[in-house]
């Protein structure tokens, strides 16, 4: 059974108030989106604890949006897998393209990061994509199956089931740009196969694959419509709780 996921990234934005705020707002708003589509936020690490009491009685979980590659000790700056399942984390983000780009998140470090969270009981969103080069030089497909070959590859059919992927295209992050529909279905369809080669057909199918980048109220109905596409990894459109939710209302 494959499950349908709207996931908003706040990545480093609001105040721990005003991430509390929107977290309230969503919950309201979140009674009106259909009970087969999961709801997620991610706010920064600083706001999950606060954030957890406003989801509280709500079906809306509670997201990191990234975790350590080490268990505990002396990583200063670092927070545990350990310490997100504390504060009622049920999910984290790994492998976000900005922490790829930026902070030097290899696919190695994906494997260590996804066992270490698995372990201890948290459902990881694994992002792949492919930056505007790669794109230009028609090599989206060898990325994205290199991305999800070098993470997935390592874990069995059982560790599968809590691990969710989100196709994000570099270009499209941020930038107002989205893949068209058809562009997100053809790498979506492409990741499934990638999954079905190792995994067999049945993994394949139940896997949620969901799209990210610039994705908007305005454009998520198109995207989600597709057969691939089981729902969003949303950005800026996250911050604003009417948004989050009318796409979320748009499968
Ligand atoms: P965006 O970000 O929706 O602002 O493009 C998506 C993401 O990076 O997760």
């Amino acid at each position: 059974m494959r499950k349908y996921i709207v996931a908003g990234n706040w990545k480093m934005n609001t105040t721990v108030p005003e991430g509390v705020a929107l977290a309230k707002a969503v919950v309201e708003k979140a009674k009106d989106i259909p009970a087969n589509v999961e709801l997620v936020v991610a706010p920064p690490f600083t706001h999950l604890a606060s954030v957890a009491e406003a989801l509280k009685g709500s079906k809306v979980a509670l997201c990191a949006q990234n975790c350590a590659d080490n268990e505990k000790g002396a990583y200063t700056g670092e927070i545990a897998v350990n310490m997100l399942t504390s504060v009622g984390c049920q999910y984290t983000i790994l492998g976000h393209s900005e922490r790829r780009q930026y902070y030097g998140e290899t696919d190695e470090k994906l494997v260590v990061k996804t066992k270490l969270a698995l372990e201890a009981g948290l459902k990881v969103i694994l992002c792949v994509g492919e930056n505007l080069d790669e794109r230009k030089a028609g090599k989206h497909f060898e990325v994205v199956t290199s991305q999800t070959k070098n993470v997935l590859y390592n874990f069995n059919e059982e560790d599968l089931k809590n691990i969710v992927i989100a196709y994000e295209p570099v270009w499209a992050i941020g930038t107002g740009e989205t893949a068209t529909a058809a562009q997100a279905q053809e790498i979506h369809a492409c990741i499934r196969s990638v999954i079905a080669e190792k995994f067999g057909i049945t993994a394949a199918d139940d896997m949620t694959i969901l799209y990210g980048g610039s994705c908007k109220p305005s454009n998520a109905g198109e995207l989600f419509a597709q057969k691939d596409v089981d729902g969003g990894l949303i950005g800026g459109a996250a911050l604003k709780a009417e948004d989050f939710i009318a796409i979320a209302t748009s499968f």
